[in-house]
């Protein structure tokens, strides 16, 4: 885990907690906004629960999944807080779920670093290492084809 002095995160902080405030979840009254910065600009999701509760998305996939659709081809860093997490939770009542973790791989770099609001700042490749993998990185090798440059480690 990196210290929180080594980013200027700030703002995207701020932004993902705003976001947060948008949640639908009425099932586990646990607000989540994350928020994401990229080659075109910042995208923010938060979770969004269903009646059918495996349904649920989580924030941090409404945000990355936006941002794709919109068009990005470089995401740069990802802000997640859990508004409601509190003192006397565990410290993972705080982290990316693991499927999250999963899709955070596939469209981040490994040294790419996600702020997790209370609990420090991670690189994605120690978020999960290991992860499941089946091209070599269909996402990131497109955005180093577009921008004819070498990709962020
Ligand atoms: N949740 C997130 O939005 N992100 C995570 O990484 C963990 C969990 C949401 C899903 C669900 O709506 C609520 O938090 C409780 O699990």
């Amino acid at each position: 885990m990196l210290s929180t002095t080594q980013h200027n995160t700030l703002s995207l902080l701020d932004s993902a907690r705003a976001v947060g405030s948008r949640a639908y979840c009425p099932y586990s009254d646990f607000p989540v906004g994350a928020a994401v910065d990229t080659d075109i600009g910042r995208f923010t999701g938060c979770n969004i629960e269903n009646a059918s509760f495996g349904l649920a998305v989580c924030a941090e996939r409404v945000a990355l999944f936006t941002a794709v659709a919109a068009g990005a081809t470089r995401i740069d860093h990802l802000a997640v807080s859990c508004l409601k997490a509190g003192d006397a939770d565990p410290p993972g009542s705080r982290m990316p779920c693991g499927a999250c973790r999963q899709v955070i791989t596939e469209f981040m770099s490994q040294d790419a670093t996600v702020t997790v609001d209370g609990a420090g700042v991670w690189r994605v490749g120690d978020l999960l290492p290991q992860a499941f993998q089946l091209e070599s990185k269909p996402f990131l090798d497109a955005a180093v084809e577009l921008s004819g440059s070498a990709p962020p480690a």
